[in-house]
């Protein structure tokens, strides 16, 4: 397969080709994610959730995303690989917005980089996309902002929040985003956004006429699973029991002593073994 491009992502939209998106954070799932022939593989500030156990994606440092953007694009032969800019990254001077996200093109070999935000972020895009870097956007529900937000609710309900999204998903457009997710809006609002825009969507709980769906890794294969999975998520395996149940299965064995076996162990040849069996 040819490595996925902004490029061929933008053709997709073109010729209404549904593009796949999920998140990694490590090598195997990226490993795993890219010889399943994902598209794109988000390294999603949600690992501050699903993997380091927080609960937002507000303590996600910089280092943290460095460190699991190396991972996943190690893994990542030809599916395009984004990273998310955490928390408080790209809200202060152009400078120091353009020096953190050099480290995760540099040393993450990230090839795009995603922002929350819509107009307020509109500077940082400009800057970033001027300096060849490609940027994906992200508005609707923005988990960073969720203490303001006030809660994991439905975005642009009314219509003059729904005119704020579409206003906001142009801008970004204009500052020269390559794509959008649409996180946690209307089917109807998202549809029309989709429609408005010529760079694709990317929906998570924004219906079925985005121009594609991202979803997290371990909602997708529920890995540690919710109790109460998300309404807009589908689980299509069951791998938290599936470990689970050969985590108990290899204690058991330890207990009774069943391994290791034989075929397990290694054994001294010839006179020297008659010296030493026990
Ligand atoms: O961090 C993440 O996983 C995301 C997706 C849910 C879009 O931002
Ligand atoms: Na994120």
């Amino acid at each position: 397969r040819r490595p996925v491009t902004t490029a061929k992502l933008k053709k997709m939209k073109e010729d209404r080709v549904p593009i796949s998106v999920i998140t990694a954070y490590d090598y195997p799932s990226a490993m795993l994610a890219e010889q399943a022939g994902i598209d794109a593989i988000l390294v999603g500030d949600s690992l501050g959730n699903v993997v380091l156990g927080y609960d937002s994606t507000i303590p996600v440092t910089l280092e943290d995303m460095i460190y699991h953007t190396k991972a996943v694009t190690r893994a990542a032969k030809t599916s395009f690989v984004i990273a998310d800019m955490p928390f408080m990254t790209y809200h202060g001077s152009v400078d120091e917005t353009l020096r953190n996200a050099a480290r995760l093109m540099q040393e993450g070999l990230a090839k795009a980089l995603k922002l929350e935000g819509g107009m307020e972020i509109v500077p940082a895009v400009r800057a970033l996309t001027q300096a060849g870097i490609p940027v994906m956007a992200h508005i609707g529900l923005t988990p960073q902002s969720i203490h303001q937000i006030g809660g994991y609710k439905v975005q642009g309900k009314n219509s003059a929040q729904a005119e704020k999204l579409v206003e906001d998903a142009k801008a970004l457009e204009q500052a020269g985003a390559f794509a959008i997710v649409l996180e946690l809006v209307t089917d109807e609002l998202a549809a029309h956004v989709t429609q408005t825009l010529s760079i694709p969507t990317i929906g998570i709980g924004a219906g079925a006429s985005c121009d594609g769906q991202v979803l997290v890794f371990h909602d997708v294969l529920g890995y540690a699973a919710e109790l109460h999975p998300k309404r807009f998520v589908k689980t299509y395996a069951h791998i938290g029991e599936a470990i689970r149940s050969g985590i108990r299965q290899y204690v058991d064995e330890v207990k009774n002593r069943s391994f290791p076996a034989s075929e397990h162990a290694f054994h001294m040849e010839g006179e020297v073994a008659g010296l030493y069996g026990g």
